[in-house]
């Protein structure tokens, strides 16, 4: 072979790799459980020639990480998680306005999330917010299953809560936003100043109370009931509650990364996860949440919102980013900081 031709070989071989590589990757943050985050990547391998390469992170870590790389995004698509975060991407410029050709399949609460953020984020999934409680541990301590807010203040229940920290996990920021919306500003503060008696630990991630929960490491885990309903459905001994004075909900969203390296990859998927055949297959990853496809089928052992006391959650203005600051900066003060 003569050089010249070598040549060619070896550049148009390293064009080919060099174009395949480019046109078949997908950097995607993923906010929801990491069981059912490995099998969307999976479904989505199986069925096109794109690598995802995907990092779990809670929904605040995850805006903390887009925000970080505003100036040169390492990341395409963001997945799941609390909407409040994706709306203040939205709000901060951080993500882009896309309209997928499946937003006429999906419920008017997921398409509402998109009105708010001039079409940077959407609804994926819904589900309310509460409690699970491991009936065993209660039962033997002869601790009353807290069933409202106020119940979770019980001097019995000293140690026995875990909740996530509102900086990192979405779950956390929208039961703080809940609480805020449910007893006005002030009273929430001072509910949760008295709960943090009563809290052992406040995890990174939403769902890890709930898991900690199923063990038998903690009486009590407040978290999305689904979170809840998941470990009741693995076997473990958990009870669900809907808090009695009634209780805020997420939308889950996904909004794609304004500058995004791979666009077209990141389209793709995006059309791809509002699909109802992969909404209703949430279930087997162990996730109940309300699907936002109206053709997909919601989970059987989803929690039933019809029968939830449901706030009017105000997701305007939980995700703009002076309230969401604001409150996560009066909670370190108050709450979660050093001495508390
Ligand atoms: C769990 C829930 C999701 C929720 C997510 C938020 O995975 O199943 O519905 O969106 O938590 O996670 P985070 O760690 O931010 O609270």
């Amino acid at each position: 072979m003569n050089r010249t031709l070598v040549l060619l070989l070896g550049s148009s071989a390293l064009a080919a790799t060099a174009g395949a590589a480019a046109a078949q990757e997908l950097n995607l943050i993923c906010s929801a459980d990491q069981a059912i985050c490995e099998r969307l990547v999976s479904e989505f391998e199986a069925d096109h020639d794109i690598d995802v390469n995907m990092v779990r992170l809670s929904s605040g870590e995850a805006y903390a990480k887009v925000r970080a790389e505003a100036r040169n995004p390492q990341t395409d698509l963001w997945w799941g998680g609390t909407g409040d975060p994706h709306l203040q991407a939205a709000a901060d410029d951080l993500t882009m306005e896309y309209r997928s050709p499946m937003m006429e399949e999906l419920q008017p609460w997921a398409l509402e999330q998109a009105e708010t953020s001039g079409y940077r984020t959407i609804g994926v999934y819904s589900g309310a917010l509460g409690w699970g409680y491991n009936t065993e541990i209660l039962s033997e301590k002869g601790i009353e299953p807290p069933k409202c807010w106020a119940d979770l203040l019980d001097p019995a229940l000293e140690g026995e809560i875990q909740i996530a920290d509102p900086n990192s996990s979405g779950t956390a920021y929208t039961a703080l936003a809940t609480l805020v919306q449910l007893m006005g500003e002030d009273e929430a503060f001072d509910f949760q100043k008295k709960l943090d008696a009563n809290v052992s630990q406040y995890t990174k991630s939403g769902s890890a109370p709930v898991k900690a929960a199923a063990r038998g490491e903690t009486g009590v885990g407040i978290v999305f009931m689904h979170d809840a309903v998941a470990q009741a459905e693995e076997g473990f001994p958990v009870e669900v509650v809907a808090p009695c004075e009634g209780t805020g909900y997420e939308i889950g969203s996904m909004s794609m990364i304004a500058g995004a390296q791979n666009e077209e990859a990141a389209k793709t998927f995006y059309d791809w996860v509002l699909g109802a055949e992969i909404q209703s297959m949430m279930p087997e990853a162990g996730s109940y949440q309300i699907p936002s496809n109206k053709n997909a089928k919601a989970p059987e052992a989803a929690p039933d919102l019809s029968e939830v006391k449901l706030i009017d959650y105000d997701f305007a203005e939980y995700g703009s980013t002076e309230r969401r600051s604001e409150l996560l900066s009066r909670w370190d003060a108050e709450v979660g900081g050093v001495g508390n």
